[in-house]
């Protein structure tokens, strides 16, 4: 074992070695249905398709798009690619006279191309349906009689890969989890290997950021309702992504203890492959922390979390997946062997390997026990600590500073903000590794603005500020209708629109029917008041998130009538996640928010003499209610949407049943 090229101190690598191992990839969903033109491609006119049982509907797909191309189909891929098995598929493909191969399905299948690659020099497609990652590196692990072989060589490496996300789509669950944290652990180890460049680097941080974000989202719609069926984000094509690239980085850079830790485990302890990956990462980052700080807080950052080891741990936690070897089925008597047989060999790691070092590892790995961010990993760290300084005279000298400030309102904010700040960061005894995370954090907030997105609403918004913002200034006047935040999606100077009018511009959803009246004081009817509503579609988008869309659709404005009333149709608003793509989302995801906003109506609504009511209205009975991830959701607005059925109110040929709500809207006097 050796610690030496690792971590010098600098995040900028000075100086590095990098060699790509080249693939043609295709990547996207429906790809596999190209198969046949990169057969052709590759100067292949008879396959042979390497497939099992286990992706059997894919594989006569697969069968019927390759036609005259399919020489032969070998389904025997096993575990570990015994030499045995490649031996059978070898008397298939000579006999089938085959000129390429393809192959479909996880690691195995990928193993068994390679092995046959190896001594035919045969060029391979591979399509794979797991996240194993091996497709896109030339390293080829055989057993022959019980025994580990690997072999590193050009002629493994296959020619061309083709990713396509519906092979991976019904990965179940369990399986999807294990196998994307055996990726995940080549981009983490690779990034802190000797041989790390900063271009495994980025693919290893994107690898993580993809793997943190995707997981918990397909946990989420395997769970309940489905976002990846509303096709909005598409998280399968995150982690194949990530898997791709993991897979890069494991044939970019040498791999460190917790690939030998695993390996020992698998071999000799015969424990499940991608279970005790998921097992073991996040104990071995805990135990190369302090020798690879940099690398763990580049980690902790595309996680989105404080502290990588503990972070990778509640995910893993938080989509269900293994946390303990207990659980897979080593007795705890085991483990002081399988700590001297990690130990025994050399290998390369940030942090020396003890016997006892490692034992206790597993001895928390064994128990599942979390990796506590608090206890001191290093031994610098664990001198004794002396009590926090006091800061006292340094907030005082700066809010000094502030005393000449012209203006009295900014003098009295900017010396409160800056008073609960210091005060925020003494009561946490705040790391300067936090505040850089937070301070990346913002950085991360700003970058991803543009005219269409304000990522600070969002932030503001989910963390409930806007909201106590509004309620400051609207929830004064007893007997006014609740006010409700005013979201992103808002366009100024929506179009004038007839009253009764559909504003739905035909999309699908059912039809709703929306009677409502605008009220004053001593509940004066308020004719003539400026009325703008927006929503979204049935799959919860707004127009301004739809290119496609030709003009505004499901925002209008209207007048009320003499009366104070406002009738229109459009269609019931559906519930949907606030965009959860950028540092919002990530910040969601670490403390096990979801995303979604309870189904709503946005109103604005603006008459002389009144406050401006800025307002929406719920859905009864509709998802996340009470736990709307922007807390807009008040009792008062609350509201039945009934289901009706037969003749609409205005005669309207509707075809079915439709919804209708009726609400009175009381504004506040303007007093100002
Ligand atoms: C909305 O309801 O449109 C919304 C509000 C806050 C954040 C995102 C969306
Ligand atoms: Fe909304």
């Amino acid at each position: 074992m050796t610690t030496e090229g690792f971590e010098t101190g600098s995040l900028e690598r000075a100086s590095f070695e990098y060699a790509a191992h080249p693939a043609r990839v295709l990547f996207g969903s429906g790809t596999a249905s190209r198969v046949s033109d990169e057969v052709r491609r590759l100067g292949g006119t008879r396959v042979l398709l390497l497939a099992g049982h286990s992706v059997s509907a894919a594989a006569e797909h697969l069968c019927s798009t390759l036609g005259p191309l399919l020489a032969a189909r070998f389904d025997g891929a096993a575990m570990h690619t015994p030499v045995e098995v490649t031996e059978k598929a070898l008397v298939v493909l000579r006999e089938a006279q085959a000129d390429c191969l393809v192959a479909l399905g996880g690691g195995s299948t990928t193993g068994l191309s390679k092995a046959l690659a190896l001594r035919t020099d045969l060029p391979q497609i591979i399509l794979p349906t797991t996240y194993a990652g091996s497709e896109v590196t030339p390293v080829l692990g055989e057993t022959s009689d019980g025994r580990k072989v690997t072999t590193s060589s050009a002629a493994v490496l296959p020619e061309t890969v083709i990713y396509d996300v519906e092979l991976s789509r019904g990965l179940p669950l369990g399986m999807t989890v294990t196998s994307a944290v055996n990726a995940l652990a080549h981009a983490v180890e690779a990034l802190y290997s000797p041989q790390a460049n900063p271009i495994i680097d980025g693919l290893a941080l994107d690898a993580i950021a993809r793997t943190a974000r995707a997981l918990p989202l397909i946990a989420r719609s395997d769970a309940g309702p489905a976002s990846e069926a509303a096709g909005r984000l598409d998280p399968r094509a995150d982690l194949l992504r990530a898997a791709w690239f993991a897979g890069t980085c494991l044939g970019g850079a040498g791999m460190g203890l917790h690939h030998k830790l695993c390996h020992v485990l698998g071999g000799s302890f015969g424990l499940p492959h991608a279970e005790t990956h998921t097992v073991i990462l996040p104990h071995v980052m805990a135990y190369n922390d302090p020798a690879a700080p940099q690398a763990m807080r580049r980690i902790a950052e595309a996680l989105g979390v404080e502290d990588a080891p503990s972070g990778l741990f509640d995910l893993i936690a938080s989509v269900g997946g293994p946390t303990s070897l207990q659980t897979l089925g080593l007795a705890e008597t085991d483990l002081p062997h399988a700590a001297q047989l990690a130990a025994a060999q050399s290998y390369p790691n940030p942090r020396e390997v003890t016997v006892d070092g490692l034992e206790s590892l597993l001895h928390d790995a064994w128990q599942g026990r979390r990796p506590d961010p608090s206890s001191p990993r290093s031994a610098a760290d664990s001198g004794p600590v002396s009590a926090a300084p006091d800061t006292s005279s340094l907030t005082e000298q700066v809010v000094a500073s502030f005393e000449h400030a012209p203006d009295q309102r900014v003098r009295q904010l900017i010396t409160s903000l800056v008073r609960h700040l210091h005060a925020f960061a003494v009561e946490n005894d705040l790391a300067q590794s936090e505040w850089q995370h937070a301070i990346d954090f913002l950085t991360r907030t700003g970058q991803i603005c543009s005219d269409t997105r304000q990522e600070f609403v969002l932030l503001s918004d989910t963390l409930g500020v806007s909201s106590v913002v509004d309620m400051l200034a609207n929830s004064r006047t007893p007997g006014a209708t609740p006010s409700a935040v005013l979201g992103p999606f808002y366009v100024a100077g929506p179009p004038e629109t007839q009253q009764g009018a559909d504003i739905s511009g035909g999309l699908p959803g059912i039809p709703l029917w929306t009677d409502v009246r605008i009220i004053g004081a001593q509940d004066r009817p308020l004719g003539g008041a400026i009325v703008d509503v927006w929503q979204s579609n049935e799959d919860g988008f707004y127009d301004v998130q739809l290119p496609d869309l030709d003009g505004p659709v499901l925002r209008a404005r209207f007048r009320t009538d003499d009366e104070g009333r406002l009738r229109f149709w459009s269609i019931l608003p559906s519930p949907y996640p606030i965009p959860d793509d950028g540092p919002v989302g990530a910040m969601l995801a670490a403390v096990g928010r979801h995303p979604y906003r309870a189904p709503h109506l946005h109103f604005m609504i603006s008459a002389p003499g009144h406050r401006r009511l800025v307002t929406q209205l719920f859905v009864a009975g509709g998802d996340y209610l009470d736990s709307d991830t922007v807390f807009g959701v008040k009792e008062a607005l609350i509201v039945d949407f009934a289901e009706r059925h037969g003749r609409t109110p205005d005669e309207r040929e509707v075809g079915g049943a439709w919804r209708s709500v009726e609400f009175t809207f009381r504004l506040a006097p303007d007093e100002s």
